[in-house]
């Protein structure tokens, strides 16, 4: 068995988890645009619509998302790997890199994403170092595109030809 004392195991152990890539978008208390490539994303209830978001403590994006009302995830498609490795690193300006829609008084909406969900923020719980936010799903838009899949540190995707409806 491993033991998970190194965080190296631990994400070994987490990383067998396959999940979609999101950017995690808001507006800071100044209104600027802060965005951060997240995976700890999970539904949590249906009434009401709650999702949750893992955010690092240490993360610029939180900071922001805790001052602002809510945030918005962009789900990843296939094509936006370079796009989650740029929201993944510290510095620059990773909205320069890629095209977002900014509706009036919104969170950041990314263009070529698979969906967008927006969130206002419902409530947040300190967790080791990271803070779990829950979001209220206010609205969000759904788009016909193979998405982007993190597996054991390695990108990859899905076909969109032997999906179910479930
Ligand atoms: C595929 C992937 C998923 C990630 N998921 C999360 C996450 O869910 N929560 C988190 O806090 N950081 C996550 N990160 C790391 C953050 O994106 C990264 O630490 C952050 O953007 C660093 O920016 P900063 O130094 O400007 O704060 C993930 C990174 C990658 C590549």
């Amino acid at each position: 068995m491993i033991q998970p004392t190194e965080s190296q195991d631990f994400k070994s152990l987490l990383g067998c988890f396959a999940t979609g890539v999101t950017v995690a978008t808001t507006l800071d208390a100044g209104g600027e645009r802060s965005g951060m490539t997240a995976s700890a994303v999970a539904a949590v209830s249906l009434d009401p619509p709650l999702l949750l978001l893992c955010v690092d403590r240490h993360a610029t994006f939180h900071a922001a998302v805790e001052a602002g009302q809510g945030f918005a995830l962009n789900v990843l498609a296939s094509n936006q790997e370079r796009i989650s490795r740029i929201f993944a690193d510290s510095g620059g300006d990773p909205f320069a890199e890629a095209e977002f829609r900014n509706e009036s008084g919104g969170f950041p909406l990314l263009e070529g994403a698979v969906a967008h969900i927006v969130c206002t923020l419902w409530g947040s719980h300190k967790a080791g170092d990271h803070t779990v936010f829950f979001g209220t799903v206010t609205g969000g838009e759904v788009f016909d595109r193979p998405p982007l899949l993190h597996y054991r540190s390695q990108y990859t995707t899905v076909g969109s030809d032997n999906r179910t409806v479930i």
